[in-house]
């Protein structure tokens, strides 16, 4: 459909698309051209530039960016089989900020994971981005991936030997820009991670903050539907994960859509919404009971 490819080019801004429901503008391109103000197009498509706050936001056709809805995954192990996931259901939606937080082992990653593609479930339904991702291949879903999905790590996966700025440029190469809009594209999202300056500098002299705001600027390359991030203050000093909170806050601020895994309350309770975990089924509100 090459949603993302017709948003490079012109103003991100604007980027919107009736066609899968819920692609939104690219925030990142918002930040980086100074503001969402103006954008027609997006209000058609009955997109507005509020943050989210609910269904409301997409008028007379809210869909969730994710639907996950009653789904197991159980891990062969030496002793016994690990139910991680029993039963799981979570419903995101366009423009929210969600901590999925809960104890060690509670099933945060595994969910996080079948979220990205990078795990399928046994059973139940995982819907991201309008597609079931059960039905697609596997070629279909690393698309969908590179499409629709940014992706962040507890310990970065920075490519060491490559400066900051080359990290950020392979992964908009990989997400299907030209050379040139790659480069700008980079530029861009340094800028608005604050990282210009140290642009040719190589990741590993970096500060552990602008380590991870290296790797969430590498996952907005593609200008994803969805921002996942497994544990991204878990490596980091309460000033480093201070930094990343508030880049995240000012990415959903801007509409983008997020999903943060922590087992850190404090760190959670810098999202809009919090969903507990435990045993493998998520404890307190799924979002489903907003569904229309
Ligand atoms: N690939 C795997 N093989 C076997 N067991 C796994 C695998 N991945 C996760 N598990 C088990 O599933 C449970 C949930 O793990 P995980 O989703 O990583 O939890 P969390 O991220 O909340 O700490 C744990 O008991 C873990 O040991
Ligand atoms: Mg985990």
């Amino acid at each position: 459909m090459g949603t993302w490819e017709r948003g490079v080019g012109r103003r991100d801004v604007t980027e919107s698309d009736r066609g899968d429901g819920v692609r939104m503008r690219g925030a990142v391109g918002a930040i980086a051209t100074g503001g969402g103000s103006g954008d027609g197009d997006a209000r058609s498509a009955g997109v507005t530039d509020r943050p989210a706050d609910g269904p409301e936001r997409w008028g007379t056709s809210p869909e969730p960016v994710v639907a996950v809805v009653g789904v197991h995954r159980t891990f062969d192990a030496e002793v016994a089989p690990v139910r991680a996931l029993r039963g799981t259901s979570l419903t995101v939606w366009p423009g929210e900020f969600v901590a999925v937080t809960g104890p060690s082992g509670s099933g945060k990653s595994t969910l996080l994971n079948i979220i990205a593609g990078l795990e399928r479930a046994d059973d139940g339904s995982v819907v991201v981005a309008g597609q079931a991702l059960g039905e697609l291949s596997e070629t279909r879903l690393a698309r969908l991936r590179r499409r629709h999905v940014g992706m962040v790590f507890q310990f970065f996966h920075l490519l060491e030997s490559m400066t900051a700025a080359d990290n950020v440029v392979l992964a908009a190469r990989l997400a299907g820009l030209g050379r040139r809009a790659a480069v700008r594209r980079a530029q861009d999202l340094l800028d608005v991670l604050g990282l210009l300056e140290r642009a040719e500098a190589l990741p590993a002299t970096l500060s552990g903050g602008q380590r991870q705001r290296l790797a969430i600027a590498r996952a907005l390359a593609g200008s994803p539907t969805l921002l996942l991030a497994d544990e991204p203050t878990g490596a980091l000093d309460s000033a480093g994960a201070a930094e990343v909170l508030d880049l995240f806050t000012r990415l959903h601020a801007r509409g983008q859509t997020i999903v943060m895994v922590t087992h850190d309350a404090a760190v959670a309770a810098g999202a809009q919404r919090i969903v507990a975990m435990r045993d493998g089924q998520i404890e307190s509100p799924s979002g489903l009971e907003d569904l229309p």
